[in-house]
């Protein structure tokens, strides 16, 4: 069986959504640096991932060889310098013949490329699904996982087959996470090419929550918290809803300029603690009324989160009443906003409050004993 090395979600940083093809050693070893000096480790990121673009061809053996330009020291230095943080080390592939971006692909070389990425010390794999012609998706990340369990090496796998052949079914089986959607960009809402929204990729994961558990989760995509195409109050909307969904939290800006903001919110300790939760519950959507959404996660304990999220262009008057948390009208709770850090002791019935165009009021409530 998978080893079971994501018993949460996984938090890390990736390089694609801010940098695309344009990784090298130096801005690797630049993210690492800050990530552990910006609080962000602290917080509880840990993996750093090169997506797309490091590899350039295999040698006369077939190994895969990094980009000798952007990577001369190679990557098993690069992982030892990551190592060397306190921090874990994730590379990109793809099941096809070529990834997204052009470079070599592990179809026929899987067990091989297995090996090498335990040799260099990698404990997380993202793998694509370009190029991949007529493959069958579980088969070939069933092959992928056989690869990396026969390796000798932890590593975690995350699959990015978009959604295409019904992951969720399948998934919690062979990786720990696996990508529901197309990709995200950074904006509320609209659709670039095959690329989605923000509130348009939260809209595709209401039906998948019941597939989520410990050490298998839906993955709605990267953050683009402090990527600049979204406001203040989006980008904690974002992160306060993929905390419900057990998203793996997994940072896609420059670590190394950030604004007090984007620090603020990518490391909210209390929305973390909700991420996550060991209970490993995905939240739902239990209300929609227009724009005006209710989302509730259960939590370890009997304790529950939830997000008041208000889509219109206008703030709202908006109410968590305790039916849909499944508890009585006079049971006795606590109440703590987890933005404005505000606690509020011995509510029933109801919790209301003001919500921002675009923004969300997220709670956590423990109801007494
Ligand atoms: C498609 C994936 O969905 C993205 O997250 C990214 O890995 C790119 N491919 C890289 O080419």
């Amino acid at each position: 069986p998978k080893p079971n090395i994501a018993p949460t979600p996984p938090m890390g940083w990736n390089s694609w959504n801010k940098f695309a093809c344009n990784v090298s050693e130096q801005l690797l070893r630049q993210q690492a640096d800050a990530m552990a000096a910006s609080g962000m480790k602290d917080a509880g990121y840990q993996y750093i991932v090169i997506d797309d673009c490091w590899q350039k061809s295999r040698d006369a053996d077939g190994n895969i060889q990094a980009d000798p330009e952007r990577f001369p020291s190679g990557i098993k230095a690069l992982a030892d310098y990551v190592h060397s943080k306190g921090l874990k080390f994730g590379l990109y592939s793809d099941a096809g013949s070529l990834t997204c971006g052009g470079r070599p692909g592990s179809a026929g070389h899987e067990f091989q490329d297995a090996r090498q990425y335990a040799k260099w010390g990698v404990d997380y794999l993202k793998y694509d699904w370009c190029n991949t012609g007529t493959r069958n998706a579980e088969a070939a990340y069933t092959i992928m996982a056989k690869a990396l369990r026969e390796s000798g090496r932890d590593i975690v796998l995350s699959i990015c087959e978009w959604g295409t052949d019904h992951p969720e079914r399948w998934g919690p089986k062979v990786g720990h996470l696996w990508r529901t959607t197309g990709d995200i960009f950074d904006a509320w809402e609209g659709q670039k090419d095959w690329s989605l929204g923000m509130t348009n990729i939260l809209d595709l994961q209401v039906e998948r929550a019941d597939a989520a558990s410990p050490n298998a989760w839906n993955d709605p995509d990267m953050l683009e918290v402090g990527n600049g195409g979204m406001t203040t109050t989006e980008y904690e909307s974002h992160f306060s809803l993929w905390a419900m969904l057990a998203a793996p939290l997994v940072a896609g800006n420059d670590l190394s300029k950030m604004d007090a903001d984007t620090v603020r919110i990518l490391t909210n300790k209390d929305v973390i603690a909700v991420d996550q939760d060991p209970l490993g519950k995905q939240g739902r959507r239990v209300l929609r009324q227009g724009e005006l959404e209710v989302w509730v996660r259960p939590l370890q304990g009997g304790e529950f989160a939830a997000v008041l999220f208000n889509r219109s262009k206008a703030p709202a008057d908006m109410k968590l009443t305790w039916d849909r948390l499944g508890l009585p009208a006079d049971r006795k709770a606590d109440v703590k906003d987890l933005w404005s850090k505000k606690v509020t002791k011995d509510v029933s019935g109801s919790y209301t409050g003001k919500v921002a165009s675009h923004g969300v009021i997220m709670v956590r409530v423990t109801p007494q004993r």
